[in-house]
């Protein structure tokens, strides 16, 4: 597994160097109104995809931009997310990230978060902890939610996973939160409440390629992951409710979408 790490890290700071390429000259296309892709995305992915099918041709991939309908049971999986935080890349906010996990059968075995901006690395290998850059981390000591900073996202669903996050934030100030912040990066979420900076993160929608690499890395530093109804987390998860270990319970009972 470190190799697969190793190699995935490798990936991962390559792909961050050419986002910052593009940064100087964004080019944007739509896939939907909100959903956006832009050349970044597309030259992360292949060069990604180039380094590590050059080691494991025969490995299945699963990519946002070209590959998004591969197994997520398949032997053995590559889960990319070239860019995460699109909108904010195309509009020069300074917060997106490159995720990249490997699985088998379904278990994440290892993943990668890298922030380029910051040039931070967030990885774990299944059972081995998990990093920043050199130093290992854990998810935060709170125990209650009016010490709390929570985190969420938006789909780019405007109706109902809209309206239910909203509600839920409201319910969140309700209980007295310290703060809520939408920073439109998953799996930099993610990886922020793995290394304690957020308390908790919600998000009712979203694909393996944005929490992968993501909840293995909160795993490994102590953090708990669940799909938005409270079942346990897999990659088959629609959606995430994670928080630091003392907090999950009161957590679920206020964002817990019992039929989402
Ligand atoms: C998006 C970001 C965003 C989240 C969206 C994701 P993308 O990923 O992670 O924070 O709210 O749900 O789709 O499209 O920038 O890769
Ligand atoms: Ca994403
Ligand atoms: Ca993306």
């Amino acid at each position: 597994m470190p190799k697969k790490l190793e190699i995935a890290k490798t990936a991962a700071l390559e792909a961050g160097n050419i986002v910052l390429d593009h940064s100087s000259n964004i080019q944007i296309d739509y896939k939907e109104t909100q959903n956006l892709v832009t050349q970044a995305d597309l030259a992360a992915e292949k060069q990604i995809l180039e380094i590590l099918k050059n080691h494991y041709p025969d490995h299945a991939y699963l990519c946002e931009e070209t590959a998004h309908d591969t197994d997520v049971l398949s032997d053995h999986l590559w889960i990319i997310d070239p860019l995460d935080g699109t909108n904010n890349f195309a509009n020069g906010i300074p917060q997106f990230s490159i995720s990249i996990a490997y699985a088998e059968q379904g278990e994440v075995l290892c993943g990668v978060v890298y922030d380029p901006n910051r040039r931070e690395l967030f990885s774990a290998i299944k059972g081995k902890g998990a990093r920043l850059n050199d130093r290992a981390i854990s998810a935060s000591k709170k125990t209650s939610l009016d010490q709390s900073i929570v985190s969420t996202g938006f789909y780019y669903d405007r109706g109902t996973i809209m309206e239910k996050t909203l509600n839920t934030v409201h319910a969140l100030f309700k209980r007295n939160i310290r703060g809520l912040r939408r920073m439109g990066s998953a799996a930099l979420d993610l990886v922020w409440v793995a290394c304690s900076r957020y308390d908790a993160f919600f998000e009712y929608k979203l694909s393996p390629w944005d929490f992968a690499a993501g909840i293995l890395i909160i795993k490994e530093a102590g953090g708990v992951c669940h799909n938005i109804d409270g079942a346990a987390m897999t990659l088959q998860s629609k959606g995430i409710i994670c928080a630091a270990p003392q907090l999950i319970d009161q957590f679920l009972s206020v964002a817990k979408w019992n039929d989402g």
